[in-house]
């Protein structure tokens, strides 16, 4: 296990991932990271939803091309066509965040989500935040998907996180002080 706050300076969105499954004990730590995490008085206003069915996977990301398609955008369309487009690049697992629509639910889910990051990293393992999926469930092509969730009543999807070995390293140093003041 590695240390803390390495974990915290080396996790980085990976994009490409091997074929390899993760083990249930890894899905299972990543998870319990995530409902380790913060969440505004204590309500844990989130619901999990780990996906390892392909084919549910590519109707996801075929439902997110329609949505890109239909945008009108020529980089977006470009992008929705070209061979092998998934928005969850390929991963083997996916967990999706869902949230109950509360006042800090977003904050509570976006903890969540980065928990898993981290743990993702603390495993070795690869990891991406995605939020681009969201707007697939409220598409024509992509409605009946969301059923197969079976979410709580008023929970929506509002982020998910891939997940997988990563196919090559994807660190990189990030000059991020100048986001930062400080009054003394
Ligand atoms: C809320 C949120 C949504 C994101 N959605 C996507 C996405 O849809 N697709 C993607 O490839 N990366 C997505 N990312 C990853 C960011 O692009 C990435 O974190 C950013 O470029 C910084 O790179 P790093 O994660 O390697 O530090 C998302 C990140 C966040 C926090």
């Amino acid at each position: 296990m590695a240390d803390a706050l390495q974990v915290l300076m080396t996790r980085r969105s990976v994009r490409e991932f091997l074929g390899t499954q993760l083990s249930d004990d890894e899905v299972k730590t990543i998870v319990d990271a995530g409902l380790h995490a913060a969440t505004a008085m204590n309500r844990q206003s989130w619901h999990f939803t780990v996906v390892q069915d392909r084919r549910l996977l590519d109707a996801i990301s075929g439902a997110v091309g329609a949505v890109m398609v239909d945008s009108g955008i020529p980089s977006l369309i470009e992008r929705a066509r070209t061979t092998g487009f998934s928005c969850f690049h390929h991963a083997p697992t996916v967990i999706f965040v869902s949230s109950d629509g509360s006042h800090y639910s977003l904050a509570d889910c976006a903890n969540a989500s980065q928990n898993m990051c981290l743990a993702a990293t603390a495993l070795g393992l690869g990891s991406c935040y995605i939020g681009s999926f969201v707007q697939a469930f409220d598409h024509p092509s992509g409605k009946h998907l969301l059923a197969q969730f079976g979410l709580p009543e008023n929970y929506k999807p509002v982020f998910s996180i891939a997940l997988g070995h990563a196919a090559k390293a994807a660190f990189t140093e990030k000059e991020r002080e100048w986001k930062v003041s400080y009054i003394r």
